[in-house]
């Protein structure tokens, strides 16, 4: 379908403002731009302040307490507001809304709809359930529906394409899995023709999403001549990889058990999928990792990052972990230090472990106190900052290619954009002779300054 028509807008009966608040990770947020397309759709405006708006949206995560924690403190100030303004709209969606649902509605009684993540899809239907004065609750399981309204994107450049919902893996810590429910595969023709749609709309990078996007195919069917499953990620690479106008590819987030061979070999081959790989290890003890049921050994991972760098020397390599899971010595948590060290990593996203509902973990009688997850827990993020630092000093110097996002929110006189490898960098917005440099823009910037976490140069 066609981006929504502003002349189409106006013969809508109008509705007033809204405002989404995203929480967690890109899944969520991929989530949030189709409902503000939907909310478009209906005839609500984008508000620009959460505390007037006439409908609030919280997209909710779940994944450690302090998230789930924040959500209701947002929804104590909403609630009050809605006391004295009855005609606001109060929603929360995603993970909290999945795993609460309907206590949500006995701790905040002021909610309008509380719906899961596979019900992003329907928040129109939901919200006309809503309009005949219903309070609504939609968390059961659901067949996600194929996208049928355009997503208002934050981004004019960088896209989310969504190729796999659900998790169907059983790590022992995390509450994905009974949020997000099953897998769900969308079909490559489906995935297909919202890139093209993208890419007519002038959208020059795309990442490819899933929890564990390894998985993609595996519930879809069909079997090859030669025996294979008919539909993996290494057949999607190729599948999309030739829509006009996008010129980078990526995708996240990959799982170690899965990851094969034959991907890496895709992702050296195909010159749009860049040299950037999120592969969370979670922890460098093979008893840890089996206490998580990961289904990998340090070993294997170590393998996974040799074969990646072998066909693509200069890959940046990204990661997750997690520190203080129950039952972790001190001796465990200095051998995920150690294989921080080893990889040399370009960036990890580092947490302590938070014990959730409805995870085997979290009913471990060895959990860890506080004071031992604050000072893991630092002690690791400095690892990760050096480790960053010593990656970024590559770069010192060199001439890279580089996709502009947009205006430097901290200073108008610069652009952004990222290195294939994920790196952002920031340089001086106009050409020697004035003409401004437009997000969109592929353009080639050599290096000259080097931060942990970001570049700085000019353009050739
Ligand atoms: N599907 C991805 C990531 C899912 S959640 C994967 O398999 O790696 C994102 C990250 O949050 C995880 O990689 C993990 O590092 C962290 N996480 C998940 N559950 C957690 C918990 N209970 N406590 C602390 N961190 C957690
Ligand atoms: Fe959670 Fe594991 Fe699934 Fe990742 S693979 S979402 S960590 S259950
Ligand atoms: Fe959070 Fe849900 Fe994503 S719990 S990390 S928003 S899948």
């Amino acid at each position: 379908m066609a981006e929504t028509d502003p002349m189409q807008a106006t013969t809508l009966s109008p509705r007033g403002s809204y405002w989404i608040t995203t929480f967690g990770c890109q899944m969520n947020k991929a989530d949030s731009e189709r409902m503000a397309g939907i909310l478009e759709a209906m005839g609500y405006r984008a508000g620009d302040d959460e505390h007037t708006a006439d409908l609030v949206l919280y997209n909710t995560c779940t994944i450690r307490d302090n998230a789930e924690q924040k959500v209701y403190s947002y929804l104590g100030r909403q609630a009050q507001r809605k006391r004295t303004n009855p005609n606001l709209t109060l929603v929360v969606a995603g993970c909290v809304a999945q795993q609460e649902g309907e206590s949500l509605l006995r701790r905040v009684p002021e909610l309008d709809l509380v719906m899961g993540p596979q019900h992003a899809n329907r928040l129109d239907v939901l919200l006309a359930q809503v309009e005949q004065g219903q309070q609504v609750v939609a968390t059961e399981e659901h067949h996600i529906l194929e996208d049928i309204t355009t997503a208002r994107r934050d981004s004019q450049v960088c896209g989310w394409v969504n190729v796999i919902y659900g998790c169907n893996e059983r790590c022992t810590y995390c509450v994905v899995p009974s949020v997000r429910g099953q897998e769900q595969s969308r079909l490559p023709e489906a995935i297909k023709l919202e890139m093209e749609g993208l890419a007519e709309r002038g959208f020059k990078e795309i990442t490819l999403l899933g929890q564990n996007i390894d998985a993609y195919g595996r519930d879809l069917p069909g079997i090859t001549p030669e025996g294979r499953r008919a539909h993996t990620l290494t057949d999607l690479l190729h599948h999309v990889h030739d829509v006009a106008g996008i010129e980078r590819i990526r995708f996240a987030t990959s799982h170690p058990r899965y990851f094969t061979e034959r991907l890496i070999d895709a992702c050296a081959d195909l010159p749009k999928v860049c040299e950037h790989f999120h592969v969370p290890f979670q922890s460098g003890d093979d008893a840890v990792l089996k206490a998580m049921a990961r289904g990998y050994t340090v070993e294997r991972y170590r393998r996974i990052v040799e074969r990646i760098r072998e066909r693509m020397p200069d890959a940046a390599i990204s990661a997750d972990v997690i520190v203080a899971f129950p039952g972790e010595t001190d001796a465990q948590f200095r051998r995920t230090l150690a294989l921080i060290e080893e990889i040399g990593f370009d960036a990890v996203n580092t947490a302590a472990y938070s014990p959730r509902p409805n995870t085997p973990a979290a009913d471990w009688p060895d959990q860890l106190s506080e004071a031992v997850k604050v000072e893991r827990l630092q002690e690791i993020n400095a690892l990760v900052e050096q480790q960053a630092r010593q990656r970024s000093a590559r770069y010192a110097g060199r001439i890279e290619e580089i996709l502009v996002e947009g205006t430097n929110p901290k200073d108008p006189q610069q652009v952004m954009g990222r290195t294939r490898t994920n790196r952002l960098t920031f340089f001086p917005g106009e050409r020697a002779d004035g003409r401004p440099i437009e997000a969109g823009e592929l353009v080639t910037v050599q290096i000259e300054g080097v931060r942990a976490f970001s570049l700085s140069g000019k353009l050739t």
